[in-house]
């Protein structure tokens, strides 16, 4: 067993790494940003804004459909449940256009893209009813989903809360990070790829490639090995949660920087340029999961300057040794 000294190797393939990371964004430059704002939303979910036999042509759809993952109660199987706390948490607060457009473009998780609109609006009044939000009398309308804000908080001390913002509030800290993925979402955003590269010194010496300049084969032969493993969109979902998840990581307190330096977490810029780069992430998350590519090219700007506003204070300075200090 050999543990590799984290000299220059290791820095080299840290970069490596960043620039695999940032290549899944690089595409063409063509298009409108489309991240929509978050309009005033006037009614929600309590509204009674489905009838119930919309509801009842929805539970059909979805146990043809959903219920193999999902769960007969909606409790959550192979896939996440689609109620109670874990998924309010997620979802609570956004509008449904959110949620339709989520199970539109990536559901079925084994065959997205095969439900047709009226048959997601029916899946989601189903899934609606299931959070006991009351019926009503009209149908769900396409034209009103935009206007709708999901409100399917239940009570309970330990009810997880969103504002109407979509950020989860915690005691301990003013400044937060609600969860974008799913646990094994991160994992395959931020552990999958660090563990594959961890795993392969077990067979090839990082110690063994030729020094200095040039390519270095065994990064790409590691991409090319996990590299069908999951979904080319699963893999984009995944870059954008990882990057949506690092604030706590950049803001964890003793961390130091490469000259020693801790980094600068009680800064109100460090941590506004933490937010920023983890708010460009979650723009890019929601431009994945519309699994249109002009639409992730255009945030990738978001994410670049995200980065860029940080390097240029605490990064890109004259001296080493000024690094990570104001
Ligand atoms: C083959 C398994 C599978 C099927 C079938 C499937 N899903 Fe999923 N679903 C998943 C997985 C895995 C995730 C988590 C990853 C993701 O969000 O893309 C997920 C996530 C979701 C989410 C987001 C949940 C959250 O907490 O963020 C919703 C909503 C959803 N599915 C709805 C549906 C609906 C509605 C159907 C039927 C039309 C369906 N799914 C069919 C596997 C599946
Ligand atoms: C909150 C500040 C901050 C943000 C945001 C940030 N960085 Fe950095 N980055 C730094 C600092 C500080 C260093 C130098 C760390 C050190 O010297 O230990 C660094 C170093 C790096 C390095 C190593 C460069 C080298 O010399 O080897 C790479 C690569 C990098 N960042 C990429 C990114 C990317 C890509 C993003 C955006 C997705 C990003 N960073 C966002 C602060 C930030």
């Amino acid at each position: 067993m050999r543990f590799p000294v984290p000299g220059s190797w290791f820095r080299v393939r840290v970069q490596v790494r960043f620039w695999v990371l940032c290549s899944v964004f690089v595409g063409s430059l063509f298009g409108a940003f489309a991240l929509r704002a978050h309009a005033q939303q006037p009614r929600t979910t309590k509204d009674a804004v489905y009838s119930a036999a919309q509801a009842k042509r929805g539970e059909a759809v979805y146990k043809d459909k959903c219920v193999a993952c999902h769960g007969a109660k909606l409790e959550g199987d192979f896939g996440p449940p689609l109620t109670g706390e874990a998924f309010l948490g997620i979802w609570g607060g956004l509008s449904l256009s959110e949620l339709v457009d989520k199970i539109h473009n990536t559901m079925p998780a084994d065959a997205p893209g095969t439900l047709t609109r009226p048959q997601v609006l029916d899946v989601v009044t189903y899934i609606l009813q299931a959070n006991q939000a009351p019926a009503g009398a009209a149908d769900l309308a396409e034209a009103a989903l935009k206007q709708i804000a999901l409100d399917l908080m239940q009570a309970g001390p330990d009810s997880m809360r969103r504002g109407p913002s979509g950020s989860a509030t915690t005691a301990a800290s003013t400044t937060s990070f609600p969860p974008t993925g799913t646990v094994n979402q991160v994992m395959r955003g931020i552990l999958f790829p660090s563990s594959n590269v961890l795993f392969d010194v077990q067979t090839q010496d990082p110690g063994a490639q030729a020094k200095g300049g040039g390519a270095h084969p065994e990064a790409a032969a590691t991409t090319a090995r996990y590299g069908n493993v999951y979904e080319p969109w699963q893999i984009v979902d995944a870059a954008a949660i990882s990057i949506a998840e690092i604030g706590p990581i950049l803001m964890t307190p003793g961390r130091r920087c490469e000259n020693g330096k801790p980094a600068p977490v009680d800064r109100a810029d460090w941590q506004q340029y933490v937010q920023g780069l983890v708010e460009a992430g979650r723009a890019a998350y929601k431009a994945s999961q519309t699994r249109d590519q002009a639409t992730v090219s255009d945030v990738t700007n978001v994410i670049s300057d995200a980065c860029a506003n940080c390097h240029r204070v605490y990064r890109d300075v004259p001296t080493n040794a000024q690094r990570c200090t104001p």
